[in-house]
């Protein structure tokens, strides 16, 4: 019988270089919005309006107020069961790195260590104008950089550029892959919705709603990434 659950545990147990390219799904069982689902940010605000650089620098006000938000509500956010079993998936050598869309560290903080911010962090800050780090709070009390510029959280806006050398370090992970996993993702955003097709290795989906790519996939899981993971790991320990 097709039991993705078994199919995708399978996959995991055999792969020696498995990428996970993670994406806002993974972190709503953490209590995080995500950005497409019909709870997410943009079914509320227009992205151009506060993830751009012409948002930053036309209405400030309205930037600063939803980093501002999201800042304030991940403080009460931690990394769930899910994280935490991709970190010890890490640890036994089954997960070789992550490249991940998510801006909010819960990877990390659960102990996950080869991670590639592909979209930035949200938890660090800089003047736009001159690139000088500056604190959280600097940022949160609207306060300007000493050269007058106004501050940014490290989160890549529409139409910047991906960092550099977490791109470039995904790109060498997933040419190398012998497995890929995406978890949590729309897939609709460039150019991270192409690495998961960057390879010929075996492809696993999990998400909580079709997107329109699943075919692309060998094996996809339709449903919660906490629920998925958990299950997957308690099939691996039966293997
Ligand atoms: N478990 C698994 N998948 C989930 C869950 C969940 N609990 N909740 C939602 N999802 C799925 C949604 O069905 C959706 O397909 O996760 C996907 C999230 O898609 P998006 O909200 O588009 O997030 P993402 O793909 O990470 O967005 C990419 O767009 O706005 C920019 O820079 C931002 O990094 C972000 C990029």
């Amino acid at each position: 019988a097709y039991d993705p659950i078994h199919r995708a545990a399978l996959l995991i147990r055999d792969a020696r270089s498995m990428v996970l390219i993670s994406g806002a799904g993974l972190s709503v069982d953490a209590g995080v919005k995500d950005f497409r689902s019909p709870s997410g940010w943009w079914r509320s605000i227009d992205p151009r309006t506060v993830a751009t650089v012409e948002a930053l620098e036309s209405d400030y006000d309205l930037f600063h107020e939803f980093y501002a938000a999201r800042i304030t509500q991940l403080k009460t956010v931690r990394p769930h069961r899910g994280h935490g079993i991709l970190a010890e998936w890490e640890k036994r050598g089954m997960l070789a790195c992550i490249g991940t869309q998510n801006v909010d560290g819960l990877h990390q903080a659960a102990g996950s260590r080869n991670v590639h911010e592909l979209h930035g962090t949200i938890r660090a800050f800089r003047c736009h104008a001159c690139g000088a780090p500056h604190a959280e709070e600097t940022f949160l009390q609207k306060r300007k950089c000493q050269c007058g510029g106004r501050l940014r959280p490290n989160v890549v806006l529409f139409g910047e550029m991906l960092p550099q050398e977490a791109w470039d370090a995904a790109i060498a992970a997933i040419r190398a892959a012998d497995a890929v996993l995406v978890i949590g993702t729309s897939l609709q955003v460039a150019p991270v919705n192409q690495l998961p097709f960057l390879t010929r290795a075996g492809r696993i989906f999990i998400n909580a709603e079709e997107t329109g790519h699943e075919d692309q996939f060998d094996v996809f899981i339709k449903g919660r990434a906490l629920d998925s993971l958990a299950a997957i790991q308690e099939r691996l320990e039966l293997l």
